[in-house]
């Protein structure tokens, strides 16, 4: 699995210089580049803390300074720190910035990660628990849908009309809300044809046999572990002090449930997240889990971030007042201290062939300069639509006019 950094598997606790090295210096430059509510959100340590934020207001940025105080003043050392991103881009950046940030490289950082990279080495240290050896391997989505296929057949189901990719998709929504077979609720009995849980057990079965875990199980097995042997967590709660997530808006219920449990002990947990930015519904994430962030972490400190460092006041309005329509928000106002900048223009057209030709034109005069706008360079303009599809027309015109668009 290429995607998982799995090299630092071991390492935890071995590498301490780095909040050592940084304890004896005192200033701390990486907060003068702070807001005051950044600053608040850097500094509250501890107990948990929930950052609410809106689009580019410096949640990433409060994030990874709070990391760099948390070494900085010695509070923890690096293997103590859960820090939790949703990409593994995402991860290595904010390893760079915290090395940037305290001016030297973060090693021994163990725990910095996506969920499934972080489970990974979890699990790695106690497959047996979940039935596995710990060099099990994790399957792909092709591995995944070969097996149930085999599955399918061999209980006589039709696959033309109950195909595996459905299977996968029902088995991949049961493990997002931590439901193992045995826990997947009466009402879903009748799911794919009445078959689903049992396939789902003999799913589960065959990858045992196979010492294998597919990403949904990295998750539910660790969850299901911790759930079932005390020991085991107790250990983790000695080990990790301090938990940061970004993006939780996006986490789903799996993800919180091992969250909530890693956190209990020491409720140093801070989350960073946009209730209006949650667009991961459709593969389990739970803006719910953001909703009640309180009333899980009695006492929590709730931080609002609300100036916004990337758009400007037209773009900022005009995205609040649509937002504002939404239902089931926290509720923010975000602002900004940038030039009020061009209006927002809303401009009908008939169909895409249109749209592209006065997209095209409408590109050309602002790489010339227009309506009083300085000239653009191309890689500072983007086209954004719903659905990859949508591209072609805009494609097609480009490659008429002569437009570089890659
Ligand atoms: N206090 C600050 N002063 C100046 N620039 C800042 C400040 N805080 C953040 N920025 C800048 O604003 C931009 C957005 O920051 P960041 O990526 O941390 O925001 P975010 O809230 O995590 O965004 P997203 O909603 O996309 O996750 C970055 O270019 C960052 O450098
Ligand atoms: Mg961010």
């Amino acid at each position: 699995m290429s995607e998982f950094d799995e090299t630092e598997a071991f390492e935890t606790g071995a590498r301490l210089s780095l909040s050592q090295r940084a304890m004896g210096v005192r200033p701390a430059p990486y907060l003068d580049s702070l807001n005051p509510a950044q600053r608040r959100a850097v500094e509250a340590l501890d107990g948990p803390v929930l950052v609410l934020a809106g689009a580019g207001t410096g949640k990433t940025r409060a994030l990874t300074a709070r990391i760099a105080h948390l070494l900085h003043t010695g509070r923890a050392r690096p293997s103590e720190i859960l820090a939790v991103t949703f990409t593994n881009k995402a991860a290595r950046e904010m390893k760079d910035r915290i090395g940037a940030l305290l001016g030297q490289r973060v090693e021994g950082m163990p725990w910095l990660g996506t969920f499934h990279a972080i489970c990974v080495k979890m699990l790695r240290r106690h497959a047996e628990l979940a039935g596995l050896r710990n060099n099990f391997t994790i399957i792909d989505t092709d591995d995944q849908l070969r097996l149930l296929k085999q599955l399918i057949q061999a209980a006589n189901i039709d696959e033309k009309r109950w195909p595996a990719r459905h299977l996968a998709g029902l088995i991949d929504h049961w493990k997002n809300r931590a439901l193992t077979p045995e826990r997947v609720p009466a009402e879903d009995g009748s799911a794919f044809n009445g078959c689903g849980v049992a396939l789902y057990r003999e799913y589960q079965a065959r990858l045992k046999t196979l010492n294998a875990a597919d990403f949904g199980d990295l998750l539910l097995h660790m969850v299901t572990i911790f759930q079932a042997h005390p020991d085991v967590l107790a250990e983790w709660h000695r080990r990790l002090r301090y938990i940061l997530v970004d993006e939780y808006q996006d986490t789903n219920v799996a993800q919180y449930l091992w969250l909530r449990l890693l956190a209990q002990k020491h409720r140093n947990i801070c989350c960073v997240g946009d209730d209006d930015q949650s667009i991961y519904g459709w593969r389990g994430a739970e803006v719910g889990n953001i909703l009640r962030f309180e009333t899980d972490f009695p006492g929590a400190q709730v931080i609002r971030l609300e100036q916004n460092y990337r758009s400007t006041p037209h773009i900022l309005a005009a995205a609040s007042k649509l937002i504002s329509a939404n239902a089931d928000r926290l509720g923010k106002t975000l602002w900004t201290e940038a030039d009020a900048g061009e209006q927002v223009r809303l401009i009908g057209h008939w169909d895409g062939e249109e749209e592209a030709r006065w997209i095209g034109e409408d590109i050309e005069a602002m790489a010339g300069g227009t309506r009083g706008l300085r000239p653009f360079s191309l890689d500072e303009i983007a086209i954004l639509v719903r659905a990859t599809h949508q591209m072609r027309a805009f494609e097609d015109r480009f490659l008429t006019i002569g437009l570089p668009y890659r």
